[in-house]
């Protein structure tokens, strides 16, 4: 990586979940282009370790761990081994789930289960694991990944949206009770992205549909995200605390 981009993240040491792919991958290669090293980890293995790779040979820091971040200990053991190897976390960034949506006749258990495990589970151990490892002075930061259905009622997503909306008020919680701990807690709701996860929820119909409904007319980009990651974990955001930033196009704006 040769010239450090926008905004300066160099001495950071973030913890990104679910980065082997889609946003959380996105996030990972800004992060690493603005100076940050990184913990690439994901429940896939291979992906994550791809991801370090990539980022490696561009000439950013990288370190890849398989973390189911349903599992506690898988999760703060991977942080532990992180902050061993750099000194410290400075951030966490909440990013895995499980994109799925159906009627809510059909959810199972073992659906409901496993999708709360990983969306409020996850950030909860996330939350620890930074607690864990950063340094009050220097401050720390997490960023969780909530939606726009967290605010809003979208038909056949109820397991989706109670953990986004449970994500939501952890974040809030969060910022109350770790800002006089000089960490912040702050949250990005995605529009319509059509990462590998999300393209399988929606066909080609209905992202057409919505890229014309989306005030700003086009659907999300990994990058718009990233971006904004990439800011609320900067200096510039340094009183940003309990914020729900939409980086959705004015969907939430628009109801
Ligand atoms: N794509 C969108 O339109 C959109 C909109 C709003 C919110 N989001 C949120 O953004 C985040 C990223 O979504 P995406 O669209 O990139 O999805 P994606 O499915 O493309 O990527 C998710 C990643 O999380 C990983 N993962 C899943 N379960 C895991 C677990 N138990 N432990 C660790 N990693 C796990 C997957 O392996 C995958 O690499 C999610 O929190 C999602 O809810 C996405």
């Amino acid at each position: 990586m040769s010239a450090t981009a926008y905004p300066d993240l160099s001495g950071q040491r973030v913890f990104i979940t679910g980065a082997a792919r889609g946003l959380g991958r996105s996030v990972a290669e800004k992060l690493a282009r603005c100076g940050a090293t990184v913990a690439v980890t994901d429940v896939d293995a291979g992906g994550s370790d791809e991801v370090a790779r990539g980022i490696c040979a561009a000439g950013g820091a990288a370190l890849a761990y398989a973390v189911d971040v349903a599992v506690r200990e898988q999760f703060m053991q991977a942080a532990a081994r992180f902050a061993e190897a750099c000194g410290r976390i400075d951030a966490v960034v909440n990013n895995a789930m499980l994109l799925r949506y159906e009627p809510v006749e059909k959810i199972t258990p073992e659906t409901l289960d496993r999708m709360t495990a990983i969306g409020i589970n996850g950030s909860v151990w996330g939350a620890q694991a930074l607690l864990a490892h950063y340094d009050a002075e220097r401050g720390g930061a997490i960023v969780n990944m909530a939606s726009p259905v967290a605010e809003k009622g979208f038909p056949n997503t109820a397991a989706y949206s109670l953990v986004k909306g449970a994500i939501v008020t952890l974040t809030k919680v969060l910022a109350a009770e770790l800002g006089p701990r000089n960490v912040r807690v702050n949250a990005i709701a995605p529009g319509s992205v059509p990462t590998p996860g999300a393209v399988g929820l929606n066909d080609a119909a209905e992202y057409a549909r919505r890229a014309r409904s989306i005030p700003l007319r086009r659907l999300g980009r990994e990058e718009d995200n990233a971006e904004a990651c990439a800011f609320l974990l900067s200096s510039a955001a340094s009183f940003i605390n309990g914020e729900i930033l939409h980086v959705d196009g004015g969907i939430a704006a628009a109801g």
